[in-house]
């Protein structure tokens, strides 16, 4: 069964699609069979997949009961669209609405390794579904004066969820993401959120580079295309892959970072 991880936060911009979308290409890289879930009506994380605008059908139809999670993959995404805002609205009067993409992605999971969710800027019924299909909350943070806030309020959700819905969900911890550690506010940020949640911050911090932007317009992974900067999300999957327990991947990993960022 696949060790499904929702990625969210309330604030937009936080590097939450970018996660999504290299660590789905690092974990693949080790051979786990990894599913990326777009639950986002941006689209973005289906853009990253080059999956065509018309693809159907999308998490939206899988949402709706009009199809299954298994015949809405397309090269190794479930994608969305737009049309995921409607889905929503219709989904918000629903008996066991908060369900529904756990109830989905049941029969799915039992083909990956890895299920990655990537979650819209907001704390609404889709974040919701997701943190509920999910075994683990991953959430991320700018290095900003009021990440914590928005730490606290994405804490809230899980906190909620497994209340009252999903007793098994673990929060997996919080990422320091599109971080320019030069600036002292950055740093003082950080240190803010350790002093608040200790251990369950990753000690790998995302650094921020105009790279990930021209990477993204070139449609290649960061990790190609400046494996110096993708040495960030190599270490951020390597402590991911600690916290699951997976030493043999772990393992794999270590090999694949020697290889593409020569000490
Ligand atoms: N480490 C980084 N340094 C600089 N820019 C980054 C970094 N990571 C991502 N970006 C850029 O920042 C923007 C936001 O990133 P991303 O889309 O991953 O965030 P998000 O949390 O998914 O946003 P949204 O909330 O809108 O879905 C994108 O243009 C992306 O290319
Ligand atoms: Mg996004």
């Amino acid at each position: 069964m696949a060790t499904t991880i929702a990625v969210l936060s309330q604030k937009g911009g936080t590097g939450k699609t970018t996660t999504v979308r290299t660590l789905s290409d690092v974990l693949s890289r080790v051979g786990l069979e990894t599913l990326a879930v777009d639950l986002d009506p941006q689209g973005n994380l289906s853009d990253y997949f080059d999956v065509p605008a018309d693809a159907e059908p999308t998490v939206s139809d899988v949402l709706a009961g009009q199809a299954k999670a298994v015949d809405a993959i397309h090269g190794g995404i479930v994608p969305a669209n737009l049309g995921l805002a409607e889905s929503e609205l219709v989904l918000s009067g629903k008996m066991g609405r908060e369900m529904t993409m756990r109830r989905a992605l049941r029969e799915v999971k039992r083909h990956y390794d890895f299920v990655l969710i990537d979650c819209p800027p907001s704390l609404g019924l889709l974040t919701v579904n997701a943190v509920v299909a999910a075994d683990y909350a991953l959430v991320t943070t700018e290095a900003q004066y009021f990440s914590l806030q928005g730490v606290e309020q994405a804490l809230e959700v899980i906190e909620l969820a497994k209340e009252n819905l999903h007793p098994d969900l673990e929060w997996l911890g919080v990422v320091m993401n599109i971080a320019d550690m030069r600036l002292v506010h950055s740093r003082e940020a950080l240190s803010q959120l350790r002093e608040r949640f200790g251990e369950k911050v990753f000690d790998s911090v995302i650094r921020a580079s105009i790279r990930y932007a021209e990477s993204a317009e070139r449609g290649l992974s960061i990790i190609d295309y400046r494996p110096v900067l993708g040495a960030d999300y190599l270490a951020l999957a390597d402590e991911l892959l600690g916290r699951l327990g997976l030493e043999a991947e772990r393992e794999r990993l270590g090999e694949l970072r020697a290889e593409l960022v020569p000490a």
